[in-house]
């Protein structure tokens, strides 16, 4: 033995620095093995002990034949043996030889005991049959990656070969010598008083040999034995101790690599019967050492996947392994999602959360009003509408789908009214026979206006009480539950300067809607009609802007989700007997894609009203409200309609027209006669600035509909106490113009023939094919 030693001595030494070197490189990979316990389970025996002692023995292992999948995954339960160990509780044994085992894993772990090899030269006792040590497992690699070959000792050399009849020669060790225990850190195998080297891979057997190179005669005192042994890594921490005590240690656990057979995946698929991956969503995957293979349950199971039925979902939600903010994770078979909370959509609620408030989208609630609730424009072109065949073939659908409206739109509502309650004074579902007979049987005499999208009857409900029924077209099952909600949002609205709409009629084959009724008709109306404009005086043209912007502010900024109007214009402002405004038709339909000329309408009914921006990028926002009311400001300064071919041809849009206007300081020449005097020319020119201000082509250089209702706000103030107007300077500079001006003619009355589709015609029709085919 010394001899062999010597000679070897200095191969040793360098297989002890290199091995050094690889555990300072970290070449250890040490992955905590998951140990998966395994239920009592039905295949293949439901008899079979699945315990010995402690040890928890999972399918393919088993006790007895009917219990393990092959021979080489027999467990030998001895319960005599325990009498030796004076306890009661019964030893696993692997297979039919003696080697313990001590832990089994899923996961292709196998624990079982390794003896400590002695050396003791110095001891009274001393028997040179301890100082190797064979360890032969027919099948079963020992983990190259998880056991190290360990020496201890000051005088200590530690060999590790192959048996005799192993196909796979090789030869390791380490010496570990010293000559005082100076220089020993305990916890630390770093070839003072304690070495190590790694092992090969693929090797099924191993003799241990512990020999010296001066029979501990120098290091006795400290050091009297030399031990050496395999042993799972992260199961032995030196301690200087060791030197004396290890004597009292037999064994250390040594990890095997456990696989099945000797096949790869590929060709143990091939054999149905035979492969072991029986459970549903379970993987195969190769051994990493030796042959064979072994099972794993997909990402999302657990269980055991050599059983059939082994493989059980994880309920991700139960585990902390999930991304869910509380109470959002949906389990579901193999994964897990995150759900959004009521009344939000998104990919789902989660820590960086992506759940944004459901609004009704703003171009479907457009597109909802405009054929439910109808406009009373009474200005409608009709300019040639295309598409007919589609505007046919839709109809026919919505032939079919009318069937069901009532029923389905109906039930909602009446659902939501039962459930709100409170709702019935602000909801009121009416009878068809009710509007009938507010209506006269919808008689001619009581159209009070017809549009493209449908008509408007004048009614007397029994308390004499007048309302507006408007009648719409056309109606799209598909969006029933949207129209519902619009129409309980719009009740839920209250404000003075809004109409209200009173309720609904689902009973017909179309909507009807039920407002109240407003007994001046349009602004429109009064600016345009030239006996009518001279009595609106200026106050009254502030008081009807002022009242319009606190209705549009309150749309965007005070209801329960804001509500861009979409549809701002002089025909949509109603003016009552005290010249109060009243905006009608906020929010438009849905359903204007559904007849051709409804969008013709639609765009024709406000053209010249429609926020540039929005028509190139689609993006809709509350500023396009805020575009549109300027068009209308400057409709109340001049009292030119918002689309004229009285004007030149590249001022038919009264929104060009008055932003050049403004720009050259020509102001005066296009205001509205009658309203100018000594008194308010001041406050005629801040409007007119506001409304370049809302008029302006990038919706974020426009000023907010909050802030153009209290800039008309405080002028209304001012106009009344005239005292107060020499503090405003700062607040007028903001709307004040500085691009230079290049003069014009106003042509009125030379080119008052209409040129056709030209300029902003053109861009209009334009934009029709996007809003027709996105639908
Ligand atoms: C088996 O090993 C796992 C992980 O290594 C461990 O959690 C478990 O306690 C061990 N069981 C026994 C009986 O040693
Ligand atoms: C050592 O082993 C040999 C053969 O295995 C045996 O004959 C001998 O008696 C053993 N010696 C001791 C001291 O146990
Ligand atoms: C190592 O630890 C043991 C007890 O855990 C202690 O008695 C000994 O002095 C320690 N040795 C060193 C070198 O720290
Ligand atoms: C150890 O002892 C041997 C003889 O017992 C001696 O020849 C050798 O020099 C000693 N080595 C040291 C390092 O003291």
């Amino acid at each position: 033995m010394q001899a062999m030693s010597s000679s070897l001595q200095t191969v040793l030494l360098q297989q002890q620095q290199e091995a050094a070197a690889k555990l300072l490189l970290g070449v250890f990979v040490i992955s905590a093995a998951i140990f998966v316990p395994t239920a009592a389970v039905e295949v293949p025996n439901s008899n079979c002990n699945r315990t010995c002692g402690s040890l928890e023995i999972p399918y393919p292992f088993g006790t007895s034949e009917d219990c393990y999948l092959d021979s080489s995954f027999l467990i030998t339960c001895n319960f005599s043996s325990s009498s030796n160990s004076g306890t009661s509780a019964p030893t696993p044994f692997l297979r039919l030889g003696n080697i313990k085992v001590l832990n089994i894993s899923l996961d292709g772990e196998l624990r079982v005991t390794s003896s400590v090899t002695r050396d003791c030269p110095q001891k009274s006792d001393y028997n040179a049959n301890d100082s190797y040590n064979v360890l032969v497992l027919k099948e079963f690699p020992i983990s190259y990656t998880k056991n190290v070959l360990t020496a201890v000792g000051c005088d200590t050399l530690a060999l590790i070969t192959s048996s005799e009849s192993s196909d796979k020669k090789y030869m390791t060790g380490c010496v570990a010598l010293c000559e005082s225990m100076t220089g020993m850190v305990n916890e630390s195998c770093s070839g003072i008083g304690c070495c190590q080297t790694s092992i090969p891979d693929g090797i099924n057997d191993f003799t241990v040999t512990v020999g010296s190179v001066n029979n501990h005669s120098n290091v006795s005192k400290f050091s009297p034995c030399g031990f050496a042994f395999v042993v799972e890594k992260k199961e032995y921490n030196f301690s200087t101790l060791d030197l004396q005590n290890m004597q009292n240690k037999d064994a250390f656990p040594l990890v095997l690599d456990w696989a099945i057979g000797n096949q790869t995946c590929e060709d143990a698929k091939k054999n149905i019967t035979g492969y072991a991956c029986k459970a549903a969503n379970s993987e195969c995957y190769n051994s990493t050492n030796g042959p064979g293979y072994r099972c794993n349950c997909s990402s999302g199971y657990y269980g055991n996947p050599y059983l059939s039925g082994g493989c059980k979902d994880i309920d991700e939600c139960k585990t902390p392994n999930h991304d869910c903010a509380v109470n959002a994770c949906v389990n579901l078979v193999g994964s897990y999602s995150c759900s959004c909370p009521m009344g939000y959509q998104g990919d789902g609620w989660r820590n960086g959360s992506s759940c944004t408030p459901v609004i009704p989208k703003p171009s479907n609630s457009k597109n909802i009003i405009i054929a439910l609730c109808i406009s009373i424009s009474l200005l409608v072109l009709l300019l040639g509408g295309s598409s007919v065949l589609l505007g046919l073939k839709r109809r026919k659908l919505i032939k079919l789908q009318e069937k069901y409206f009532q029923q389905n739109g109906g039930l909602m509502l009446q659902e939501h009214i039962l459930n709100q309650g409170r709702s019935m004074e602000t909801t009121k579902i009416f009878t068809n026979d009710e509007l009938k007979k507010a209506t006269n049987n919808y008689d001619e005499s009581r159209v009070l206006g017809k549009g493209g999208y449908g008509t408007v009857y004048k009614g007397v409900l029994p308390d004499n009480k007048e309302v507006a029924i408007k009648k719409s077209k056309i109606c799209d099952k598909s969006q029933i539950e949207q129209f519902i909600n619009e129409v309980i949002l719009l009740t839920q609205i209250n404000h003075r300067n809004v109409v209200k709409l009173l309720g609904c009629c689902l009973e017909t084959e179309v909507p009807l809607l039920v407002y109240e009724f407003i007994t001046n008709g349009t602004l429109s109306d009064h600016i345009h009609d030239i006996s009518r404009a001279s009595s609106l005086s200026w106050e009254k043209r502030l008081k009807i802007a002022t009242e319009t912007a606190r209705a549009l502010a309150y749309l965007h900024y005070e209801t329960s989700m804001p509500i861009i109007h979409r549809d701002v214009k002089s025909t949509n402002i109603l003016l009552d007997d005290n010249h109060t405004a009243k905006v009608a038709d906020f929010g438009a339909s849905r359903l204007i894609a559904l007849d051709q000329t409804e969008i013709t309408t639609l765009v024709q009914g406000t053209r010249g009203y429609l926020d540039p921006e929005y028509f190139q990028t689609s993006k809709l926002s509350e500023k396009s409200d805020v575009y549109s009311f300027g068009v209308v400001l400057a409709e109340l300064l001049t009292g030119e309609p918002a689309i004229s071919s009285c004007r030149p041809e590249s001022y038919k849009n009264l929104a060009m027209f008055f932003v050049s206007t403004v720009k050259e300081d020509r102001l005066l020449h296009i205001l509205e006669d009658h309203i100018v005097n000594e008194g308010n020319i001041e406050a005629l020119k801040e409007v007119a600035n506001l409304a370049e201000g809302c008029l302006r082509l990038r919706g974020e250089d426009r000023p907010t509909m909050m802030e153009v209702a209290m800039e008309l706000e405080r002028l209304r103030i001012m106009e009344k106490h005239p005292w107060g107007k020499d503090n405003q300077t700062t607040e007028e500079t903001e709307y004040v113009l500085c691009t230079p001006t290049v003069p014009f003619n106003i042509d009125i009355g030379v080119g008052s023939s209409v040129s056709g589709v030209s300029g902003p015609d053109s861009m209009i029709n334009q934009i029709l094919k996007p809003l027709d085919d996105g639908r």
